[in-house]
């Protein structure tokens, strides 16, 4: 067991600092206040390669380990969480699904240019009927010759509006449920294709989120990621990357809310004294710091279960809980440490606690994650070996399996 962080991944961690020190802060706040998504700021993630950075190199990628993935998230996360959610759809949920799940052409296609950054990927699972409850979907294919048709709709799509690929799931057999449901890859290009932005968002105003539809739209067979009813577990597969990636962020605004904290502590006086001298504050002090290291150390274990190729739903989903739910409980403090100020734009901590809310629902809700995690105590749940397993790292000694 070792807590330090590799060489690599203090540069790593270095470089992303500088950028979103840089690149980010000094303009996030007004980029909020316009609900402004800048696809300016993708190109200089694909630039400082960081959009595949966990792909094997001969997939275009970086081939660093998983956990110098959740170092990226936290420290975007930093700077705000438009940004992170960007990284956590395109590498979590859609470039490592095509790794694990992906035909040798499938890679080639797809996974090839995203992993360089030069095609951006989403993913569209939920439904306005379907989020927690993923077998209750209603977009259709139909297999006609070569090609499935696509029909129905998806909301609440990160990227709606500037992603190239996107990984749909659609029913291919509706009496099957969870089992009735199928994979696809499908380029924007495609004819029927639409998208559109949601607006009047609590947080996460600098993204880019919305709607897809999918009007007869001729996916050609060879784009079906993994067999016919597979779907559902494909889903959950990646989703055990997004909430990786969810999880690592969360650590990156629980970060910042206690950061923006200690530093009002110290400025602020009242009754006589700087702020950080009453036990009340020192209390929300406490149990940032408190979470901050414990939200860490179960993200970093995740990771180091990806790394060694094991299986890690159970972890992922506890690291996600509490991550995020401490993230949200950090940014709603560091507004109460702030006082009447917290309540204003003039300081980010009321854009952290805006922030901190949609990850504590997407990617499973908090009460998702509870009862995984009450079934797993119980013995009513367990994680069994899959069919395709994410490569361990190091990338060149065990390839797919
Ligand atoms: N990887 C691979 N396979 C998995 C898996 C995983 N992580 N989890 C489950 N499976 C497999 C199981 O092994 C099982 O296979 P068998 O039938 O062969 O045994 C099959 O899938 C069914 O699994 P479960 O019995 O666990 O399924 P369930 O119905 O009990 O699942 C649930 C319940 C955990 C609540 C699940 O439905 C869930 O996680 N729901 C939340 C979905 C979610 O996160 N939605 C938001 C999605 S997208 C998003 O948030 C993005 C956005 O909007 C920005």
């Amino acid at each position: 067991m070792n807590f330090e962080l590799t060489e690599e991944q203090k540069s790593v961690k270095k470089v992303v600092r500088k950028f979103v020190d840089k690149e980010i802060i000094p303009y996030i706040q007004e980029w909020d206040r316009q609900g402004a998504f800048q696809p300016s700021i993708l190109k200089r993630l694909s630039e400082l390669e960081l959009m595949g950075v966990c792909i094997p190199e001969e997939y275009g990628g970086l081939g660093m380990d998983y956990n110098t993935l959740a170092i990226i998230c936290e420290e975007l996360e930093r700077g705000d969480t438009a940004y992170r959610t960007a990284v956590s759809v395109h590498t979590g949920l859609n470039t490592m699904t095509l790794l694990q799940w992906g035909t040798e052409q499938q890679k080639q296609t797809y996974l090839v240019p995203q992993a360089k950054g030069l095609k951006i990927g989403a993913f569209g699972l939920t439904e306005p009927n379907a989020g927690s409850d993923v077998a209750a979907m209603q977009t259709t294919a139909k297999r006609e010759g070569d090609y499935y048709v696509l029909n129905g709709s998806k909301t609440w799509i990160s990227l709606c509006d500037y992603a190239d690929h996107f990984l749909v799931f659609a029913k291919t057999d509706h009496d099957l449920g969870s089992k009735g449901i199928t994979a696809f890859i499908v380029e924007r290009t495609f004819e029927g294709f639409e998208s559109k932005a949601i607006k009047g968002k609590l947080g996460i105003r600098a993204g880019n989120t919305g709607e897809i539809f999918f009007n007869d739209v001729k996916v050609p067979a060879a784009n079906r990621l993994g067999e016919e009813g597979e779907g559902f577990k494909i889903a959950m597969s990646a989703l055990d990357n997004g909430r990786f990636t969810v999880a690592a962020g969360a650590v990156g605004l629980l970060e910042a809310s206690f950061e923006a904290s200690l530093k009002y502590c110290h400025e602020r006086s009242t009754f006589g004294k700087e702020i950080g001298k009453h036990q009340l504050v020192q209390q929300m002090i406490a149990k940032m710091s408190a979470n901050l290291e414990i939200a860490r150390l179960l993200v970093y274990k995740a990771g180091t279960l990806k790394n060694e190729g094991k299986r890690n739903t159970k972890e992922t989903s506890l690291a996600k809980w509490i991550a995020c739910n401490a993230a949200n409980e950090a940014a709603n403090d560091a507004v109460q440490i702030h006082g009447a100020y917290g309540y204003s734009d003039e300081y980010p901590v009321e854009r952290y606690l805006r922030n901190s809310k949609a990850p504590v629902i997407y990617e499973g809700t908090r009460e998702i994650h509870t009862v995984m995690q009450g079934e797993y105590a119980l013995g009513y749940r367990e994680d069994k070996p899959l069919r395709k397993q994410l490569p361990s790292w190091p990338f060149e000694k065990v390839t797919v399996h």
